[in-house]
């Protein structure tokens, strides 16, 4: 099987990198090309075409720089 990994980008949307199905509070797929490798969610809310991201994170000035803490 396939690894999928989640990756948080600074001030910006969360990266999924790896074969995924992403579907809306119904369970219905919404349509991703096969030719992207990457998926960007939205995690500033300001998308218009939710839950992707549209790049609109950096006109409201998103701020997000979450770092993993070793345990
Ligand atoms: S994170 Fe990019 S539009 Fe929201």
């Amino acid at each position: 099987m396939a690894e999928v990994r989640i990756r948080c980008r600074a001030n910006g949307p969360l990266v999924v990198e790896g074969p995924v199905t992403i579907v809306d509070h119904e369970g219905n797929a919404f349509s991703v090309s096969s030719e992207k490798p990457n998926i960007a969610l939205c995690r500033c809310g300001h998308s218009a075409n939710k839950p992707f991201c549209d790049g609109s994170h950096r006109a409201c000035d998103f701020q997000a720089v979450d770092l993993a803490v070793s345990k």
